[in-house]
């Protein structure tokens, strides 16, 4: 529980931050930001439920952990180019630990679609543990 509660902190500084970011230019970029500020906004609904700050619906937490599935399954092809913007956080050690990255993309995917099993507060707070911890795995390294 303790370590869900931290990475639900961590979460959260790191939902503001992207919030203040300015725009990348480069469109290559902008897709990747994109992609990965949608995962930011499902996984932000989770954790508000997660945290009681909205009412508890299994439903809706496995649709929006469906959502956070279908877009981990975009993020090796919106990576795969070396695109560069001064907006940029990502990590140059993308492209050199290619298949690392890949495999943190796909734990992310695996944990969402073990999220689809949500039916109470409890497998939710689970869940986004399990969710969170991937976020960090792969932030921790890739982004600055
Ligand atoms: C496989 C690696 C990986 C995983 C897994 C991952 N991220 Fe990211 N994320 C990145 C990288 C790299 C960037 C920086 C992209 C850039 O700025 O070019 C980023 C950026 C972001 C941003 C900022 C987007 C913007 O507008 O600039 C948010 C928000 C974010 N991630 C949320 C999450 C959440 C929430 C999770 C887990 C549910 C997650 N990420 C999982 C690699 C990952």
């Amino acid at each position: 529980m303790r370590k869900t509660g931290f990475a639900i902190a961590m979460l959260c500084a790191l939902a503001t931050t992207g919030a203040a970011l300015a725009f990348a230019m480069n469109p290559d970029v902008r897709k990747r930001q994109e992609t990965m500020g949608l995962i930011g906004a499902n996984m932000k609904r989770l954790v508000e439920m997660a945290k009681g700050k909205s009412a508890f619906d299994a439903e809706e937490a496995r649709a929006l952990a469906g959502k956070i599935s279908a877009k981990a399954a975009l993020v090796p092809g919106v990576f795969e180019k070396p695109a560069h913007d001064p907006e940029s956080k990502a990590s140059d050690e993308i492209w050199t630990n290619w298949d690392d990255f890949a495999a943190r993309a796909a734990a992310l995917k695996a944990a969402a679609d073990a999220a689809g099993g949500i039916d109470s507060p409890e497998s939710l707070g689970a869940a986004v543990g399990q969710l969170a911890g991937a976020c960090k795995a792969c932030h921790t390294r890739y982004k600055r």
